[in-house]
C-alpha cells in the first residue's frame, strides 16, 4: 500500500524485470521505473550496452529470447540479488516482413519465438516469485497488430495475436494468485522498429516515453483495479 495514495501500490522495494531494456520502449520503461523508485532487473542480449548499469538497486543481466534456458537463468539471478520478483515486463520483440507468399518459415518461427514463446517462458520462470509477491504484475507489450489486422507483416500480426492469447490465459489463470496481467498494445512508436505509416513522421507517432507512462500506471494499480489491455492509437481508428 502507498501511504500517500492508497489507490496505488508503493514502488518502494518492489522488483521489476524488463526484457529488451537496452533500447527503444524497453529503455524508456527502465528509465521511468527507475525514477518511480522500483528496483530493476534488466534483461538484454548485450547488457553492457545499457544506459543503466548494475548497482545496489539495478541488475543488468543477459537475456536472449532465442535461448530457452535464458529466462530461468535471468529469473534465478534476479532472485539471488533481490530475493523477490514483483513484476515482469515482456517487452523484447522482433518484427519482419512475412506473408503467405513466403515458403521459408524461418522469419515466422523467429517472430513466434521472440514475441510468444520467450514471454511464455519468462512468465513460467518468474511465476513462483510473482505468486509469492501477492501483488505480482505482468505487462505484455503486444501491439495493435495483435488486436486487428490492418496492414503490414502477416507473420508479425500472427505472433502478436498469439501474444494476446497468452495475455488472456495468464490473466485468467493467475488472477487468484493476486497477479494482474495487462497487454499494452501500441500502434506505431518512435523507435528503430517504427513501421512506415503513410508519411507519418517520428514526431507524429507515439513516443516511447508515453508507453512507459502507461506501463508505470498499470504496474501501480492495486489488485482491485486492473485493465486487460490498453490499446494506444497514434491516429484515430475504430477498434473492435
Ligand atoms: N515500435 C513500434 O512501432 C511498436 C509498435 C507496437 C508494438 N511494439 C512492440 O514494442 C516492443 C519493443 O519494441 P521497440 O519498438 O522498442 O523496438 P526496438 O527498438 O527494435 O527494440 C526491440 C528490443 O527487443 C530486443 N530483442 C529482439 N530480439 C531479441 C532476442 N532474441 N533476445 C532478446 N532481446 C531481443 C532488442 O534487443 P537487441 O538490441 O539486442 O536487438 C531490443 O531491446 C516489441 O515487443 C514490439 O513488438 C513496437
Amino acid at each position: 500500500m502507498n501511504t500517500s495514495n492508497p489507490g496505488r501500490l508503493d514502488p518502494n522495494g518492489r522488483v521489476i524485470m524488463i526484457s529488451g531494456a537496452n533500447r527503444g520502449i524497453g529503455a524508456a520503461i527502465a528509465a521511468r521505473l527507475r525514477l518511480d523508485g522500483y528496483r530493476l532487473s534488466l534483461g538484454a542480449r548485450s547488457p553492457e550496452t545499457m544506459a543503466q548499469q548494475s548497482s545496489d538497486d539495478c541488475l543488468c543481466q543477459p537475456f536472449d529470447a532465442l535461448d530457452a534456458e535464458s529466462p530461468r537463468a535471468w529469473a534465478d539471478a534476479t532472485m539471488e540479488k533481490f530475493g523477490r520478483i514483483d513484476g515482469l515486463i515482456n517487452n523484447a520483440g522482433a518484427a519482419a516482413q512475412f506473408g503467405f507468399e513466403d515458403e521459408d518459415e524461418a522469419k515466422l518461427d523467429h517472430m513466434l519465438e521472440v514475441n510468444l514463446k520467450a514471454p511464455y517462458r519468462l512468465i513460467r520462470a518468474a511465476l513462483p516469485h510473482l505468486q509469492a509477491s501477492g501483488s505480482g504484475r505482468i505487462v505484455n507489450v503486444t501491439s495493435l497488430a495483435g488486436i486487428r489486422y490492418k496492414r503490414g507483416s502477416a507473420g508479425y500480426a500472427i505472433s502478436k495475436f498469439a501474444a494476446m492469447g497468452l495475455n488472456s490465459a495468464a490473466r485468467s489463470l493467475l488472477w487468484d494468485d493476486g497477479i494482474r496481467v495487462t497487454a499494452v498494445a501500441p500502434g506505431p512508436v518512435n523507435t528503430d522498429m517504427m513501421p512506415q505509416m503513410g508519411g507519418m513522421t517520428r514526431e507524429d507517432v507515439t513516443q516511447p516515453e508515453t508507453i512507459a507512462d502507461v506501463v508505470a500506471l498499470v504496474l501501480a494499480m492495486p489488485n482491485n483495479a486492473s485493465v486487460a489491455a490498453v490499446p494506444i492509437n497514434a491516429v484515430f481508428e475504430p477498434l473492435p
